[in-house]
């Protein structure tokens, strides 16, 4: 029997020698038929505690669960074979200790069939980072603007104008790289930041608000294709409206079913063969 592990996926260190070379292509996916349509083009397929805003209707990112995060998660590896699927350590599933990040991570990565998790913070994460990475769990970091944050952060505004701020999220990043991330996520940051985070760490950055830059770039799939918020951040750039699309052809259904339009012949079922009679 070979020993060879076997996987058209990308794998993690496929997306660490990217450092410098080709973007990294990542989106955001929590759903088998979003995974299936995204998963040809792109490296990396999040699965963001995002899904608590964009399907649920969550204020924020903080009521999202570990179990709700592990049933997007398998939707999303069993929609994809090629991209690398990451799934977000959801908060309170793993500040406590590196321990309580472990038992967290092994869920996702035993349930799920992903290939990784992401969890938010710097320097403070450190020592959960490499306690992960040496049990053989590969970490996304993610620094700069954390949505888990909010409320300590005060809002979702841009990251590291203030020069301590940005000198903070810089040694943030340098911890997280030093302690076994494969990658980061770097949000919502001013350009020299990211540009200065990029230059300055061995491992990809992937820009979300941040800047060309880096390594790599991530945004929402549903902000991309107009299916969530009522307005563009500057950050995004809108490549499809299926919002609209979406209205449109609810719109259209609604007068044929009132004018009884639809269903038409060619979608009711007749009486069937009849029986021969013997
Ligand atoms: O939760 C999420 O979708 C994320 C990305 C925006 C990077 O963390």
């Amino acid at each position: 029997m070979s020993t060879e592990h076997r996987s058209s996926r990308t794998s993690i260190p496929e997306l660490s020698q990217r450092k410098g070379g080709t973007p990294i292509v990542a989106l955001t996916a929590y759903s088998t038929p979003m995974a299936q349509l995204l998963d040809p083009h792109v490296d990396l397929l999040l699965v963001g505690d995002s899904v608590g805003m964009v399907l649920y209707g969550l204020d924020d990112t903080l009521p999202v669960t570990l179990d709700m995060m592990i049933a997007h998660g398998a939707a999303v590896v069993r929609g994809s074979k090629r991209a690398a699927v990451i799934v977000d350590l959801p908060f309170g599933s793993y500040q406590e200790s590196p321990q309580q990040a472990f038992r967290a991570s092994a869920r996702v990565m035993a349930e799920t069939g992903a290939s990784g998790v992401k969890l938010e913070g710097g320097r403070e994460m450190a020592e959960t980072v490499n306690f992960l990475a040496q049990r053989g769990i590969p970490v996304l970091g993610h620094v700069g603007l954390k949505p888990q944050s909010v409320h300590s952060l005060g809002g979702y505004r841009a990251r590291g104008r203030a020069e301590r701020e940005a000198e903070a999220i810089m040694n943030d990043a340098a911890a997280i790289a030093e302690a076994g991330a494969f990658a980061m996520v770097v949000e919502g940051t001013v350009e020299p930041l990211a540009r200065a985070i990029t230059k300055s760490i061995s491992v990809p950055t992937i820009g979300i608000g941040a800047s060309p830059a880096c390594d790599g770039q991530i945004l929402v799939t549903e902000d991309v294709i107009g299916l969530f918020g009522a307005f563009t951040p500057k950050f995004v750039k809108r490549y499809a409206e299926l919002g609209e699309a979406v209205t449109e052809a609810a719109q259209r259904y609604a007068e044929d079913v009132r004018e009884r339009r639809f269903p038409g012949p060619e979608h009711c079922f007749g009486a069937g063969p009849r029986k021969q009679a013997s």
